[in-house]
């Protein structure tokens, strides 16, 4: 063999050990996980399809979107509730500022909270069945914010498992 082979057959190796370790540091869990529910943000949730847009008045003064995955999309589709175990809604919020280059229009400035919420009935029984999350810059929020979510959800949609948002057609 010839030493430029062994050489490229060491790299190769070198290599494929960096990537392992890359893979395991992902399957320790490195994703930041919310406090009370342990809930992440899921992978690729800026791809979902949009359930529907929202605005919040101010002081807030926010536009914001909802998108779910593939059950929870579903699940809207087919009028399910409750939502079955593995939807998974995800609220984007940005700050509202008036375009500079039509100024009725409203546009998505800073971009403040992602919020996430995943069904799992066995896992979080004690909330409806809801897990929580709320991430700023993709940082988990604090312990009482966290707190302030199921209470919020509970009292105002229980009729509606909780869920808030209507599918936009
Ligand atoms: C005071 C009430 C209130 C609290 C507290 C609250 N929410 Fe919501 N949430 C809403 C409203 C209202 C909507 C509907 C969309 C909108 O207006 O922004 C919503 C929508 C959502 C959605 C989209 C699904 C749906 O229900 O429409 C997610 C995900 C979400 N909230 C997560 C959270 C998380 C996580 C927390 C806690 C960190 C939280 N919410 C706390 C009122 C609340």
């Amino acid at each position: 063999m010839s030493q430029a082979c062994v050489a490229l057959i060491a790299v190769t190796g070198v290599a494929v050990a960096m990537g392992s370790m890359a893979f395991a540091a992902q399957a320790n869990n490195q994703a930041p996980v919310s406090p009370i529910y342990g809930v992440t943000l899921p992978q690729g949730y800026r791809e979902w399809t949009v359930i529907a847009p929202a605005q919040e008045a101010a002081p807030l003064d926010e536009l914001r979107v909802v998108v779910g995955n593939a059950v929870a999309v579903k699940a809207y589709r087919d009028g399910t509730l409750p939502f079955p175990d593995g939807a998974v809604l995800v609220k984007l919020a940005w700050k509202r500022v008036p375009s500079s280059e039509f100024a009725p229009a409203s546009i998505p400035g800073a971009a403040t909270t992602v919020q996430v919420m995943v069904k799992d009935s066995h896992r979080y029984a004690s909330t409806g069945g809801w897990g929580f999350g709320r991430f700023i810059n993709g940082t988990p929020a604090d312990e009482a914010q966290h707190r302030t979510c199921h209470a919020c959800h509970q009292s105002a949609v229980k009729d509606h498992d909780l869920v808030f948002t209507r599918y936009a057609p």
